[in-house]
């Protein structure tokens, strides 16, 4: 009998990327959107908040690994919108158990990158249990722009997308001296104001200063240069 411990493919973002099965789950998934009229949450979106969180890791001193994980949940994150945008997250945590099971990775990696997925929406916990997740959350909501809106008219944006067109320029900045993240926007007042963003994105600021927290820094956003939080 072979009591050697069982070894496990270390699984990367590439990985994920080179299935056929996840870039088409992904890809349909923003298709439902398009019909129920959500804004993008394409495979640039995908792209993004993979990229933000691995940085996020890197910079505040986190291991190449943990980082890599991130990337992986940042892909990810969104996938369960193939079933259903409601409760996406945690969906998507389910359907990614199922996706990393065939690739075989390891049981520990698994539930960081299931647990990051199924927080990262505000509506269903949103609560940053592990570095991965509060990273994941952080580049999820830092990624608002007018790209992302698909509606031509508008006259029929929803708040949403009202507030998403008038972000000109959006980045979140890490400072790991001083302990300290920053979510920095442009936005054009006149499509939005200042007061409605922060109406419409309470709770998601509320999500990322609490995962900035988790990471221990402090969150600050800064809107058309004026300190919000
Ligand atoms: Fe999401
Ligand atoms: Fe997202």
């Amino acid at each position: 009998m072979d009591h050697k411990p069982k070894s496990f493919p270390l699984v990367n973002l590439e990985t994920i990327r080179n299935s056929p099965h996840i870039r088409k789950y992904l890809g349909i998934g923003d298709q439902y959107l398009e019909v129920i009229g959500t804004i993008q949450h394409d495979e640039p979106h995908a792209n993004l908040v993979a990229h933000g969180t691995r940085e996020i890791l890197l910079k505040l001193g986190y291991s190449q690994r943990e980082a890599e994980l991130g990337a992986i949940a940042g892909y990810l994150h969104d996938i369960g919108n193939i079933m259903n945008r409601y409760n996406h997250g945690l969906t998507g945590a389910i359907l990614s158990f199922n996706l990393l099971r065939e690739l075989s990775m390891d049981a520990e990696e698994m539930a960081i990158v299931m647990s990051a997925i199924g927080n990262h929406e505000e509506n269903t916990g949103g609560n940053p249990v592990n570095n991965v997740t509060a990273a994941l959350i952080l580049a999820d909501k830092s990624n608002v722009h007018r790209s992302r809106v698909r509606k031509a008219d508008p006259a029929s944006f929803t708040p949403r997308d009202r507030v998403n067109f008038a972000v000109e320029s959006s980045c979140l900045e890490v400072f790991p001296e001083e302990q300290l993240i920053t979510m920095k926007l442009k936005i054009d007042t006149n499509i939005c104001s200042v007061m409605e963003y922060f109406e419409i994105f309470l709770t998601k600021m509320i999500l990322c200063r609490r995962a900035a927290g988790a990471l221990g820094c402090q969150f600050e956003l800064l809107i058309n240069d004026v300190k919000l939080l």
